[in-house]
């Protein structure tokens, strides 16, 4: 048995849950960690019996010489960790979400994958929750409820915080496609705390056509229906799935179910992060190693990442237009700079 060897980048809060999942797969070592904050990796290495800790990134690389790299900082920086992970090397790089903030950003990217081969599976963890992951929801959706006509898709956190996850299950449930086209609105931006590097207007409203006339609508916004009840502003992640001859009802943290036509009661299922995050980062992770091992394809690997991003993006052009638009974008770094310009002045109401 090949065991892999990772290094880590970044030990703030989210490293933890990288770490965690390490004793549960037999071919995966975490060898070092790294951090620019000394006292931060150091107390992140002794937590976590992590033999080796560094300070600078290059050196790391150097010294340690991994087979997967975790990079869990904030997305600012994403082209030059990727570039110089895969000039390292390194087979495979697990990224954060969201994978980028600019649209010349996932281009760069996509040039490091492309002139590398490294593979980048980014840290969409919830596709790999078992209702997701076995394609429960997704068959029931095909096979039982009629014509889908509609999806409302609907969380808290904004577009580049939440957006990733909610668009990426999103996309995941209708089988990876494109949509066609979007129209978009979005006011309003806050660029303090984690904001400062997730960058996306405080509210956007979107309609997406996707294939089959599905239409969805996708509410990313503070100020979000999400799901009725729920009162942790994280766990807002929410569908809406409803269908010629029934409906789907899809929260994070308070289950699933559906009903259709002729049945007495719903039929529900288990969607709990609380229960399913640990497991779901576990699987997440052990299928890096299995992709190495047998390239079976890694259900986050860039090609999906690449399509998550662009998608949201697209709500962005849209906005910045104000029409719909037909997709894929062609949203530049200066036309989301202007939009952001105009965010920041606007009034929120
Ligand atoms: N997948 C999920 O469910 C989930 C949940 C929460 C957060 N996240 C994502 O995780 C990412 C990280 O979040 P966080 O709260 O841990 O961030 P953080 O800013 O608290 O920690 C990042 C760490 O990276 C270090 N770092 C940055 N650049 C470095 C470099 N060049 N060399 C060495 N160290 C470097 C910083 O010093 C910092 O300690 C974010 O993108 C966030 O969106 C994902």
């Amino acid at each position: 048995m090949t065991v892999y060897r990772s290094l880590l980048l970044g030990c703030g809060p989210r490293a933890r849950n990288h770490a965690e999942v390490y004793p549960d797969i037999p071919n995966m070592e975490l060898v070092a960690a790294c951090d620019l904050d000394e006292e931060r990796l150091n107390a992140f290495t002794q937590t976590h019996g992590i033999p080796q800790g560094f300070t600078d990134y290059e050196t790391a690389l150097a010294e340690v010489q991994p087979d997967i790299v975790h990079v869990v900082t904030q997305p600012s920086n994403r082209v030059w960790e990727a570039q110089i992970t895969a000039d390292a090397g390194v087979k495979a790089a697990i990224i954060e979400k969201p994978i980028a903030i600019l649209p010349s950003d996932i281009l760069g990217l996509q040039k490091v994958r492309d002139e590398s081969g490294m593979e980048m599976m980014v840290n969409c963890q919830r596709r790999y929750f078992p209702q997701f992951r076995d394609g429960t929801i997704r068959e029931i959706m095909n096979n039982e409820i009629g014509d889908v006509y509609l999806i409302r898709a609907s969380t808290k956190g904004n577009l580049m915080s939440m957006g990733p996850h909610t668009m990426d299950l999103l996309l995941q449930i209708l089988g990876d496609v494109a949509p066609e086209a979007v129209w978009a609105m979005a006011y309003g931006i806050d660029e303090t705390g984690y904001k400062a590097h997730h960058r996306a207007p405080e509210h956007t409203f979107a309609e997406y056509w996707f294939p089959g006339d599905i239409r969805v609508l996708f509410d990313c916004d503070t100020e979000a229906l999400g799901t009725p009840g729920e009162q942790s502003f994280w766990m807002h992640l929410h569908f809406d799935i409803l269908g010629t001859k029934g409906r789907i009802y899809v929260t994070q943290n308070a289950d699933w179910w559906y009903q259709t036509e002729g049945m007495a009661e719903p039929v529900w299922g288990v969607s709990s992060w609380d229960k399913q995050q640990n497991d779901g980062q576990r699987d997440f992770t052990a299928a890096v190693a299995e992709w190495l091992d047998t390239g079976k394809p890694h259900l986050n690997r860039f090609e999906t990442a690449r399509l998550v991003f662009d998608t949201l993006v697209g709500a962005l052009q849209s906005a910045y237009e104000g029409k719909r638009i037909k997709l894929p974008h062609d949203f530049t770094d200066e036309q989301w700079n202007e939009q952001r310009g105009g965010l920041k002045s606007a009034d929120a109401g």
